[in-house]
């Protein structure tokens, strides 16, 4: 009877051992499957602008960045049906913006229409947006821009409309000139396959006086559904920008 109960215990305590390692050795290859999935995922699909800024700007910025200085994500993003990703609740503008948040630090801040008559088809807001762009319309902005003597550098991202910035980008260049003069600007976009379409160039043009680094462009379909890509995407350009 004692020996039974011994081999009962002694077998119980096997069983124990048994079941721990295999369990460790399956989350052990799972974790191992993530990663290399993340590595394989992560295709370089960055469409970098053309700019006209030398090594030295970037180095400059750097200090400065590395001195403290705050850093600032302006953004502007629609939500509602939008090309090749269908209906989205989040914007892909805005989850790019997010992540350059999350990445620097950064405060954001979004751009909202004061009356926001874009509708919700794609369609329709096309025919809206190429409206706007052939008036040369600057739609009012919603509340109150942030104060921006509190930063030195400024990310500037929205969706590529019509293969411009969309025009209430340029009412808040426009009506924030003087603040933004002398600060270090960065554009991104979001697209369907347009690029940075000259986001910089046109920011460089409706901000003479500030410093308009090497921006960078994300297909809006990668914001949505590998943001993860984006990210590292996002890592890489932060760190050749020197933040
Ligand atoms: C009015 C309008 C015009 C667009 N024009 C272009 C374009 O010229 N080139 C391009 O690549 N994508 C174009 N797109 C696609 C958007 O740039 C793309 O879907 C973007 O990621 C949307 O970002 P959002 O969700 O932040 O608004 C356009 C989309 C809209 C609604």
């Amino acid at each position: 009877m004692r020996r039974t109960l011994f081999y009962t215990v002694f077998l119980c305590i096997l069983l124990v051992f048994a079941l721990t390692a295999c369990r460790t050795s399956v989350e052990n290859t799972a974790g191992t499957d993530s990663a290399s999935q993340q590595t394989a995922s992560t295709t370089d699909m960055r469409e970098t602008g053309t700019t006209q800024q030398t090594d030295t700007d970037i180095s400059v910025n750097t200090e400065e960045t590395s001195n403290g200085s705050k850093i600032l994500v302006v953004y502007f993003s629609r939500t509602g049906e939008q090309y090749d990703v269908g209906v989205i609740d989040k914007g892909n503008t805005a989850i790019v913006a997010e992540i350059i948040s999350e990445e620097t630090g950064a405060d954001t801040f979004e751009i909202l229409p004061a009356d926001d008559y874009y509708p919700y088809t794609y369609d329709e807001l096309t025919d809206v947006a190429l409206q706007e762009q052939n008036e040369g319309a600057r739609p009012a902005i919603a509340g109150t821009i942030p104060d921006l003597s509190e930063y030195d550098t400024i990310f500037i991202g929205a969706p590529v409309w019509w293969g411009d910035w969309p025009m209430i980008m340029y009412t808040f260049f426009e009506e924030n000139a003087d603040a933004l003069s002398g600060k270090t600007l960065i554009p991104f976009s979001t697209h369907a396959g347009s690029g940075l379409s000259g986001f910089d160039t046109k920011l460089s043009n409706a901000c003479p006086d500030s410093t308009v680094l090497a921006g960078l462009g994300f297909r809006g379909s990668d914001a949505q559904e590998n943001t993860e890509a984006v990210r590292e995407n996002v890592r890489d350009w932060i760190s050749e920008l020197g933040l």
